[in-house]
């Protein structure tokens, strides 16, 4: 856990750099390029943490693990199609939506991890709700006004990670010590 903090600095700074200098421009083309460049790095994180709540829906195991099955298996869905909206979002803006396998898991702001047991599982999942939260709080502050749809979007996903960072940390409560 003690590297974490430096990891959420090192991947805040990453997504940083591609809305700092002047993510606003005059230029409507420059401005939209970068908002597909930040709005592929969202789609790599929801595609990981689709396939992160996937894995831990298959290996679940435990007195738990009904109740948390069904949770990790929902997440999965919301996360998948958080994926599908961004892709369609990024195609409106006239962009490609990346979802190439290979660089996956460097575009992507949270981690792909797996976990031994479900309280691991659940902990993987709270980081990763944590740095999403984090990152899109930055994207939709950085969107403004200039772009109110993919900002209203942006906003709509924060809001779903914030409740899933809840259900985890309640599951935690719940099962954890
Ligand atoms: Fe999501
Ligand atoms: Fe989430």
């Amino acid at each position: 856990m003690s590297s974490f903090k430096a990891d959420i600095e090192e991947i805040r700074r990453r997504a940083r750099e591609k809305m700092d200098d002047g993510a606003v421009t005059s230029s409507y083309q420059a401005d939209r390029e970068k908002v597909i460049e930040v709005l592929n790095e969202v789609l790599a994180t929801e595609t990981v943490c689709t396939l992160r709540y996937r894995n831990h829906y298959f290996m679940a195991k435990g007195v738990h693990a009904p109740g948390v099955e069904d949770e990790f298996l929902e997440h999965a869905n919301e996360e998948q199609q958080h994926a599908d909206r961004v892709a369609k979002r990024i195609a409106e803006l006239g962009g490609t939506p990346n979802l190439n396998p290979s660089g996956l898991a460097d575009r992507s702001h949270a981690q792909y991890g797996e976990g031994e047991t479900l309280i691991d599982m659940i902990r993987e999942d709270l980081i990763a709700e944590r740095i999403a939260i984090g990152t899109y709080s930055e994207i939709v502050r950085w969107l403004g006004n200039d772009d109110p749809t993919t900002r209203r979007m942006m906003e709509e996903l924060l809001a779903k990670e914030e409740e899933h960072a809840d259900d985890m940390a309640k599951l935690l409560g719940r099962i954890g010590h």
